[in-house]
């Protein structure tokens, strides 16, 4: 049997029941699949429900406002995404009159698609003759072929594309496609692959070889680099002062309490000694209350530090990007996760 027939025949016994399999409605297939770039099967399961019961077309998705779309999407990360979904709903309604593409080289036209976006979303929907090449597709054939060529390099990029085609089933490509995909995520994982009870156990170089755990090989990218911010919880009669995020940086739009970003981690003095702390508090001294929590962003570590400041008995300026909200509408507000998790752990909780 050839290796796809055998991934085929794999996927008949093992494949997972998801509901984004039940349709061939291109606009639900992207939903799942922009949802499932972000986090695994089990996560993105519960903002797939909300997402389809909220905006059951892409009309209905179109015209939601951005805060709505950010308020569901809060937790999954990588903001923009949604964003570029918003943008993309968008062109749909207006350019295609509602109509959700289906062809390959439509969907990339539209903002957040990619290659690896428009194949599943063409083969699942049409069954077009469109390879996926995801981080499972990359990881099974690297190892079955025991390939180390680096899968972000621009010749592995290549070849692995290459690869990819020359296998696809060219009568069932949607089937396959998925069939590879869920091959990586329960049979061939990451870490401790099920290599001894295995379809390809006999004939996978990477097993033979003894490199199973070192394929796929990846260049290492840019360093991270460490960030520290210092949030402060100012309450005033039940109401507490929030900021939106600018549109350049992490995070962007998203609601958070007032902060100062010091280049080094900094002591409360140091801290207070800041011009930008003294403008705004003077010498009101911080209580910390948590932190510094890290928070792993894809180039960045967050170091959080989060403080409590009574400024009830002083007279100061607030800034004007600050907004006195409510506490009960905090809720309401689209926030990263660090700052919903804050808010759960050592406020709500609290109060
Ligand atoms: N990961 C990405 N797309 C997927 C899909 N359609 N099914 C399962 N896992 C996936």
């Amino acid at each position: 049997m050839s290796f796809s027939n055998k991934i085929l025949s794999w996927f008949q016994q093992h494949k997972r029941a998801l509901p984004w399999r039940e349709t061939r409605n291109p606009y639900i297939i992207w939903l799942s699949e922009i949802i499932l770039q972000q986090t695994r099967v089990e996560q993105g399961l519960p903002y797939f429900l909300k997402f389809v019961e909220t905006y059951p077309t892409v009309t209905k998705f179109a015209m939601a406002e951005e805060d709505e779309l950010l308020r569901l999407w809060q937790g999954l990360g990588y903001y923009s995404r949604v964003r570029n979904m918003l943008k993309a709903s968008k062109i749909v309604l207006e350019q295609q009159e509602g109509e959700f593409p289906t062809s390959y080289k439509d969907l990339l036209k539209l903002p957040g698609i990619g290659e690896y976006t428009a194949a599943a979303i063409a083969s699942f929907s049409v069954n077009t003759a469109h390879a996926v090449v995801d981080g499972n597709v990359f990881r099974v054939l690297s190892r079955y072929f025991g390939i180390d060529e680096p899968i972000n390099s621009t010749l592995g990029k290549k070849l692995f594309t290459k690869l990819a085609h020359e296998l696809l089933d060219l009568e069932n490509p949607g089937e396959y496609n998925q069939a590879i995909m869920d091959f990586g995520a329960l049979q061939c994982k990451p870490k401790n692959p099920n290599c001894e009870d295995c379809i390809f156990r006999l004939e996978c170089v990477a097993r033979k070889e003894g490199t199973v755990h070192l394929l796929p090989k990846k260049i290492k990218g840019k360093k991270s680099k460490n960030r520290y911010f210092h949030y402060f919880l100012i309450e005033v009669n039940g109401e507490i002062l929030m900021t939106q995020r600018g549109d350049k940086d992490v995070w962007a739009n998203l609601y958070e309490l007032p902060m100062i970003e010091t280049p080094a981690d900094t002591t409360l003095d140091a801290l207070m000694e800041l011009p930008e702390y003294q403008s705004v508090f003077g010498d009101e001294v911080p209580r910390p209350i948590v932190g510094p929590i890290k928070h792993i962003l894809s180039h960045q570590a967050i170091f959080a530090s989060f403080y409590h400041i009574n400024i009830e008995n002083t007279t100061w300026d607030k800034k004007n990007e600050w907004n006195y909200i409510l506490s009960e509408n905090i809720d309401k507000l689209a926030k990263h996760k660090l700052m919903s998790s804050f808010f759960e752990q050592y406020y709500f909780s609290a109060n």
